[in-house]
């Protein structure tokens, strides 16, 4: 079942607007400020998914951060903070190393509700009870600010290629 996701609402500030289409073939208005927020100091950034992605969990500084509600954010597609700049490539291996049992790292640019963004250090993980993959987890830290501008320049020549 696909979940289609509400339009952003448009910010006060300039922004520049995109059509986002997902993997599940559902799109979405969204709105890019630019305007970058400081990873929470100490804080880890926490949310599990189901099978499909859709969330199931999520921790105060997911919630504090993307500037959603817990009852928006609950039962949502986790592509709801998927940022225009992010190339489908990472999410195209994010999923095949989870789906294959394996942890996944990589530096991720999400989207919040007002148009502007944050980058984190994620690390993706299979929920696995008796054996059998029932979710999946995301931990995110802090990234350092050079890994940050590698990714900038790796993910700017994926959009580009
Ligand atoms: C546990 C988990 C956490 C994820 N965290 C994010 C995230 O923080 N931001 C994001 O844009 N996508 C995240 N994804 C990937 C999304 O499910 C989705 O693949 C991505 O937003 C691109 O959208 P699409 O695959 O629907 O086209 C996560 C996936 C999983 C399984």
């Amino acid at each position: 079942m696909n979940i289609q996701l509400p339009d952003m609402p448009k910010p006060a500030d300039a922004a520049t607007e995109h059509q986002l289409t997902f993997q599940d073939g559902t799109t979405r208005t969204v709105y890019d400020t630019g305007v970058e927020r400081p990873y929470p100091d100490g804080k880890l950034i926490v949310s599990r998914t189901d099978l499909n992605g859709v969330l199931t969990h999520v921790n105060d500084a997911f919630v504090a951060i993307s500037g959603y509600s817990q009852e928006e954010l609950l039962g949502s597609p986790q592509h709801i903070l998927r940022h225009p700049d992010m190339p489908k490539e990472a999410y195209a291996d994010l999923w095949a190393t989870v789906k294959a049992g394996k942890k996944w790292h990589g530096y991720v640019k999400n989207l919040c509700k007002d148009g502007s963004h944050y980058w984190v250090y994620a690390t993706v993980v299979p929920n696995i009870r008796r054996g059998e993959t029932v979710g999946y987890t995301s931990v995110r830290r802090k990234p350092s600010r050079t890994k940050v501008n590698e990714a900038i320049a790796t993910y700017a020549n994926l959009k580009g290629a």
